[in-house]
């Protein structure tokens, strides 16, 4: 039987003389070492022999004693007319084959490419022809290196599309991925990262593609020899079946079960030799970049992480230098090369490694892009985001480092006569005439060694049951105080967050005292915590409740209105504490104690009080005000107001998040930094600890009053 490819079609074979599953390289291998029969082994193969004889020349290569996967001549290079570029195998158990192959293509005239030493790449077993649009779909993530695939689009003259695999089982691009006639594919997309079957999608009309269930994927069906419109496998389901006659193929099936224990199947047995010379031109979007890591790199994990980073993000590394700092105290460096697909996927890649503390090298050459903003308040595309870290950015010559830190905001250039600032700035406040930093080149973030490494989730859940959890508590306590002093003998920032549970649990005199103490620098909340604050000023009851008797007191549910229509009718807080009519509590303690204090408005507040800005913009700003110079932020049981002043604060500020939901002590302290610690505990306890212990600090046991 033949058809009008038959008789240009030209195949290589090896026979299977001395195959066996020797050594486990791939997941299907293991469990069957010396369990495939040699004998079925050979009158498969045989099988598949006379079955492609029927369409093709097949030609055959001497098999070798010890290289037992010679068998699979996908591998042995990739061809294009009298063009080969020989393969580099990743396993040393393959290597050997690599020069049997290499002496039968120069004895059959073909031009033989080597790739440098250190640069795998599996031959056609990795890189398979479009049959339409001339193009070479490269796969890399197991065997074949992702910087191989320019050098195949040099040296055939071919445009590569690079494909991540990312399903172990599927370690070659052929044991998933099959271009068919008339520009048809059959593949597998489990086995692809996102993007790549993006890119699948985006070259082949969605009535070309056949894409298969995992069912057939796990019998190779991917694994086909295509001839014309014949397609010939192991196996294939009855919808697979159903599916390729409906677009016009004509399935042959062919049992190969004894290469499957080796992850191999008929299109791996097959090295097809007479690709047509593609027509799509010379071209790779292949980005490769080289970073450089310095610190203790193995101590805060920053290898593994930079490492994972790339991978998971769609790229590939070669690490090209590693120094390990011998003592304790010494740095180690390492370059790291970078490759990824496209420009996209590098400058996402990169945007991650860069807040990691990764610099781009040569350092001093990459100056940072700047676009200008040509609409006020909008940013170019692309715009770098910035992080809560320490950011420097290479401006011509210099590295200029960047004002006013936060996370999620641009950085906007600014020229004035030659002076050079680089500030963080909202997208809001971006104005028309500032250039604004894009892409990832010439960006530095520096991240303390110690800022990197893991927290452990117990650190979180300091209040587990038991006595022991509530020592934790004290020991976390302990710290805090020492620490709070330390800030305020220096005459250093503290800058209290607070919600209404402060007051509900009966954590308002001990913040109160903190505030006489001279312990608090600013207080930032929302509309309900100066209102319960006043409330239990003026009527003693915190949403109704009496504090002290701990019952509801009748009508008191109105009573945090009544407190606020006080407020109002004297136009501010400090208004209504002048007037002697608020006189005791935490707003009027910040009043007296000239503890500026912000008060941010939301859709719950109720009044609200005068203070309380409505306007979220000029509130944001408010607090960035209060914000700027804290060495420390003591977040009291609000997520709303802490998320917020989280967002805003830059690395290097301590925090300390007490909540009694361990989610949101987790969600505010993990910002990749160890500066945070949590609490998960009740406010009040909180509050009431904090307090004896700065009183101990102070050689007062229990009264708490002498803290100042
Ligand atoms: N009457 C009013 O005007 C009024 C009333 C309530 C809230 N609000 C406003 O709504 C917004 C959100 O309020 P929020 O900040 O209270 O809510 P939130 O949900 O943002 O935060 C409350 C936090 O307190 C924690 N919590 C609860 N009990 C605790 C305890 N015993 N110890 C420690 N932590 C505890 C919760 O887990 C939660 O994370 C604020 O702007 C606030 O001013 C207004």
């Amino acid at each position: 039987m033949t058809d009008v490819a038959t008789d240009a079609t030209k195949i290589l074979m090896c026979p299977p003389h001395h195959y066996d599953v020797d050594y486990v390289i791939n997941p299907w291998m293991e469990g069957n070492i010396h369990r495939s029969s040699q004998d079925l082994a050979q009158e498969q193969w045989g099988k598949l022999h006379s079955v492609l004889k029927d369409y093709a020349v097949v030609e055959l290569v001497t098999p070798q004693k010890g290289w037992p996967d010679m068998v699979f001549t996908a591998n042995a290079g990739l061809l294009l007319a009298d063009q080969v570029v020989l393969s580099r195998f990743f396993h040393p158990e393959r290597q050997g084959e690599e020069p049997f192959f290499q002496k039968w293509f120069e004895d059959n005239g073909y031009t033989v490419h080597t790739l440098p030493e250190s640069l795998p790449f599996e031959g056609a077993g990795d890189a398979l022809f479009d049959r339409a649009g001339g193009w070479l779909w490269a796969g890399y993530g197991f065997r074949s290196e992702l910087d191989s695939h320019p050098y195949l689009s040099k040296w055939l003259d071919v445009e590569v599309i690079s494909l991540r695999l990312v399903d172990s089982r599927f370690y070659h691009l052929d044991t998933c991925f099959c271009p068919l006639t008339d520009g048809y594919l059959l593949y597998y997309p489990g086995a692809f990262d996102d993007y790549s079957n993006r890119l699948i999608e985006m070259r082949v009309p969605e009535d070309k593609r056949i894409a298969i269930d995992e069912v057939d994927a796990i019998v190779f069906a991917c694994n086909t020899v295509n001839i014309g419109r014949t397609v010939v496998m192991n196996k294939a389901s009855e919808t697979l079946q159903k599916k390729l006659t409906e677009k016009g193929f004509e399935v042959v099936e062919t049992p190969l079960t004894e290469f499957l224990k080796a992850g191999g199947a008929a299109k791996c047995l097959t090295l097809k030799m007479t690709e047509p010379r593609a027509a799509s031109p010379q071209t790779s979007t292949i980005q490769s970049r080289v970073v450089h890591l310095e610190g203790h790199l193995l101590d805060s994990g920053l290898v593994n992480q930079t490492l994972d980073t790339i991978v998971s993000g769609g790229g590939s590394f070669q690490v090209i230098k590693f120094e390990l700092g011998k003592q304790r105290n010494d740095k180690s460096v390492a370059d790291v090369k970078v490759s990824a697909p496209d420009v996209t996927v590098m400058d996402d890649i990169m945007g991650q490694l860069i807040d990691l503390g990764a610099v781009s090298i040569p350092r001093e050459s990459t100056s940072t892009t700047l676009e200008p903003v040509v609409q006020a308040g909008v940013a170019p595309d692309d715009f770098y985001v910035t992080t809560i870290y320490p950011t420097e950015v290479l401006i011509g010559d210099h590295w200029f480092r960047v004002q006013g830190q936060r996370m999620d905001g641009a950085i906007a250039v600014t020229r004035d006569n030659g002076n050079i600032t680089a500030r963080c700035k909202l997208l809001r406040d971006l104005e028309v005439g500032e250039e604004v930093v894009v892409g990832s080149q010439g960006i530095h973030t520096i991240r303390k060694a110690t800022s990197l490494k893991k927290k452990s989730s117990e650190e979180f859940s300091f209040m587990g049951a038991g006595v022991s959890s509530e020592r934790r508590v004290e020991l976390v306590v302990e710290q805090i105080a020492w620490d709070l002093r330390q800030i305020r003998d220096r005459g250093g920032k503290v800058v209290v967050t607070a919600g209404p549970v402060v007051i509900h649990t009966g954590g308002s005199e001990h913040l109160r005292k903190l505030i006489q103490g001279g312990y608090v620098h600013a207080l930032l909340g929302g509309n309900a915590i100066a209102v319960h604050d006043i409330e239990q000023s003026m009527m003693g009851t915190s949403l109704g409740m009496d504090m002290k008797r701990g019952v509801s007191v009748h009508g008191g549910h109105r009573h945090h209105l009544k407190a606020i229509n006080t407020v109002r009718r004297y136009g501010s807080i400090a208004k209504t504490v002048e007037a002697g009519e608020l006189t005791s509590g935490v707003m009027y303690e910040c009043v007296k104690n000239n503890v500026p204090f912000s008060l941010a408005g939301s859709i719950r507040d109720d009044g609200p009080l005068p203070d309380t800005k409505m306007d979220l913009i000029a509130a944001q700003a408010d607090y960035a005000r209060l914000i700027e110079g804290a060495d420390m932020i003591l977040m009291l049981s609000t997520m709303l107001h802490s998320i917020g002043v989280g967002n805003m604060t830059p690395a290097g500020v301590k925090m300390v998040c007490v909540d009694i939901n361990p989610a949101v002590v987790t969600k505010l302290s993990d910002r990749g930094s160890v500066e945070s610690t949590g609490v998960v505990t009740d406010v009040g306890l909180f509050l009431s600890l904090l307090v004896q212990q700065l009183g101990k600090l102070t050689g007062q046991y229990t009264k708490v009053e002498s803290i100042r």
